[in-house]
């Protein structure tokens, strides 16, 4: 029997990495994907009814509003996207005895770390960003029993690496802002992982992130090195009204995934080689 997989959030980032991914896949999953303009998840019957017609195994949730400065201007459309949002897919998962999969961030930990960050470490966001996207984990966990949250970080796909690489090779310099520390994610590593949890249904909290540690300036210059671009990467003080509430070290340990014994998680440099080779960018 396939499983059908609701997939939310199709046209982002990691969705568009996941729906393609899951139709390579068809002969084991039948997928629904969609996006705000098909089903708006914060409209509770809309949902509800989608999921009762559709009846999928699983809902991954992938719908966000992943620009930081944009969440602290607009508190409101963020918690309601990310927090009531995802309670409603959970209510819906929960009603039709579905495993929902809520998509999470490294943003729900504040900067007073130097080591990396477990499973088991305490929340503590800054921004609305992180505190709406941890107020999703809770209301997932609360209104479904069958969940899985994911906590990732610094995830890219192919638009933004060819973009750091035109800006580079027009202006012989890239500026990446300030030099916070965090673990970069391939969209492919990510959503291969994602998919392997359909079939281990793992309970609970996971941080997928890729192994090792980067600042944002080696991440860039790693990046123009395998394109083979030369140009210089600078990097400064945190800048704009909101900068100091970003994390300055948002390191994530795959803890979870070692002790239940799932996947590893590649180095980022391996992964990225790996993601430009694939999506054949740069020379
Ligand atoms: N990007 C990162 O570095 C990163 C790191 C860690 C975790 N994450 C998490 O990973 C997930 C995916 O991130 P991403 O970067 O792929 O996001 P993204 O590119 O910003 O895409 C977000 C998606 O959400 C959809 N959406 C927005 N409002 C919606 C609504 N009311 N109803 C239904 N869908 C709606 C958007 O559809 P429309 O285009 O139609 O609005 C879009 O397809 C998010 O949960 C994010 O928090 C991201």
């Amino acid at each position: 029997m396939k499983k059908r997989i609701w997939l939310v959030g199709r046209s982002g980032r990691l969705g568009s990495a996941l729906e393609y991914r899951i139709h390579q896949l068809f002969q084991q999953y039948e997928l629904i994907a969609t996006d705000q303009g098909d089903i708006d998840i914060l409209n509770t019957l809309e949902v509800d009814r989608f999921a009762d017609m559709n009846r999928p195994d699983i809902i991954v949730d992938c719908a966000a509003i992943s620009d930081v400065t944009w969440c602290e201007e607009h508190p409101e459309e963020a918690y309601a996207l990310h927090a009531i949002g995802a309670r409603n897919l959970a209510v819906a998962a929960e009603n039709i005895g579905a495993w929902i999969f809520y998509l999470s961030t490294d943003f729900v930990y504040s900067d007073d770390h130097t080591t990396p960050y477990t499973e088991f470490d305490l929340p503590n966001p800054k921004t609305v960003y992180g505190k709406s996207k941890r107020a999703g984990e809770m209301f997932v966990r609360t209104h479904c029993a069958k969940h899985t949250i994911f906590r990732s970080s610094w995830m890219y796909g192919k638009k933004m690496l060819i973009d750091l690489i035109a800006k580079a090779k027009k202006e012989g310099v890239v500026d990446v802002g300030a030099n916070r520390i965090g673990s970069p994610t391939s969209s492919l590593v990510l959503s291969e992982t994602i998919l392997s949890f359909f079939e281990w249904q793992e309970l609970g909290t996971f941080h997928i992130s890729c192994e090792g540690e980067a600042s944002r300036k080696e991440f860039a210059e790693e990046i123009l090195r395998l394109a083979g671009v030369q140009a210089e990467v600078v990097s400064g003080d945190p800048q704009g009204t909101y900068a100091h509430l970003l994390p300055k070290y948002s390191v994530l340990d795959n803890m979870m995934l070692r002790i239940t014994g799932h996947a590893t998680m590649p180095h980022w440099k391996e992964a990225l080689k790996d993601f430009m080779g694939q999506r054949k960018i740069g020379g």
